[in-house]
């Protein structure tokens, strides 16, 4: 039997966590035949809250779930953990400068890059939900020097996923026959989703999703502006946020950086810039990658036609604001 992996969730007693953490202790994030131990962090106003979830964890009787872990001790939290998915922050509340939520959130992710530094397993990945989910990876990156740069992401996987959906809604065929959408730069609404590489798995063999959907004024607008603007959608029709997708994504996110992606199939990840597609080096920027023996690696070599490399360098202008603002916050 394989040993335990033990996996933190911050921000566990918030609504993506309670999402999130039956996922895992279900095999959905690691795989059926992997057990795990949970360690959730919250704060103390939701210390009860988070007990909570820890009795409901030990009520549904996982057998896979060898653990749990309940705590506001950021240091018990992260001790030996081999997977970390960062999931608090402070929200962004009515009235709030964007320079406040920024500075709050600068301030936990350099402490739990510390802690994270000191106290996780070596080789631990790390996972960025939290907003501004590209910004508070590259401050934890920055806080935390001794962990590779190739460990520590951020999600963009929902809104590739959103991508792979709308595209399935409109050509009327299952989201499992669609891959190679590309989600470019930041989780936020400049983010540019991308399928002049995506492919539809016909039974004349895999068609390009432009020649299906045969209508750009479609692709170049509400295909684009649907995903970027689906995440306030969805907070309109539920009055909460994308909590289920979001936690789904998350682990979708894992699964393929631990256990590969398929074979001809590429996901959106954000990773810290090389350079690559001359976007700036030292972003976190949602690129294309795929992943094998639990590295990823950008795609390299596709063509970015005029429209697209304008939507790209929007979204690369953008992170790189908001790395001046968080390091401002940091001053
Ligand atoms: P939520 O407000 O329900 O939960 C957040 C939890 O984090 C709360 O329980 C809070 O007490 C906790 N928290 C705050 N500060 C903390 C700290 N220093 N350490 C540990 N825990 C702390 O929010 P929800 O809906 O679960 O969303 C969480 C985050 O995920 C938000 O920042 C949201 O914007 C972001 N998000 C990101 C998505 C993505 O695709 N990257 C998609 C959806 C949401």
């Amino acid at each position: 039997a394989k040993e335990p992996v033990r996996v933190l969730v911050t921000g566990a007693a918030g609504q993506i966590g309670y999402a999130l953490v039956p996922m895992i202790a279900r095999g959905v994030m690691l795989g059926p035949d992997q057990p795990v131990i949970l360690h959730m962090l919250d704060i103390p106003p939701a210390a009860e809250a988070l007990n909570g979830v820890k009795m409901e964890l030990v009520d549904a009787a996982f057998p896979l779930l060898k653990g749990v872990v309940a705590t506001t001790d950021v240091v018990e939290a992260c001790t030996g953990v081999s997977i970390a998915v960062m999931v608090g922050g402070f929200p962004r509340k009515e009235g709030m400068e964007r320079k406040d939520v920024m500075s709050k959130n600068v301030a936990i992710y350099k402490s739990q890059a510390s802690a994270l530094e000191s106290y996780a397993a070596a080789n631990c990945k790390v996972l960025v939900v939290a907003n501004p989910a590209n910004t508070n990876a590259l401050i934890l990156k920055e806080f935390a020097p001794s962990i590779s740069e190739k460990n520590i992401t951020c999600l963009t996987r929902l809104d590739h996923n959103r991508a792979l959906g709308q595209v399935s809604e409109r050509l009327n065929v299952p989201v499992s026959d669609v891959k190679n959408v590309i989600i470019w730069g930041n989780h936020s609404s400049t983010q540019y989703p991308d399928v002049n590489h995506a492919t539809v798995k016909t039974p004349a063999g895999e068609k390009p999703v432009r020649e299906l959907v045969a209508n750009d004024e479609w692709l170049h607008g509400e295909f684009i502006t649907t995903v970027q603007q689906r995440g306030a959608a969805i907070i309109k029709a539920r009055k909460l946020s994308s909590a289920l997708s979001a936690a789904s994504s998350a682990c979708d996110h894992i699964r393929d950086w631990v256990l590969g992606t398929p074979e001809g199939t590429w996901v959106s990840m954000g990773v810290y810039s090389d350079g690559s597609y001359n976007v700036p080096a030292g972003l976190i920027y949602s690129f294309p990658v795929t992943c094998c023996n639990g590295v990823w690696t950008i795609v390299q070599g596709l063509p970015i036609d005029h429209l697209s490399r304008k939507k790209l360098d929007l979204t690369a202008e953008e992170l790189t604001e908001e790395k001046a603002l968080a390091y401002s916050c940091l001053s």
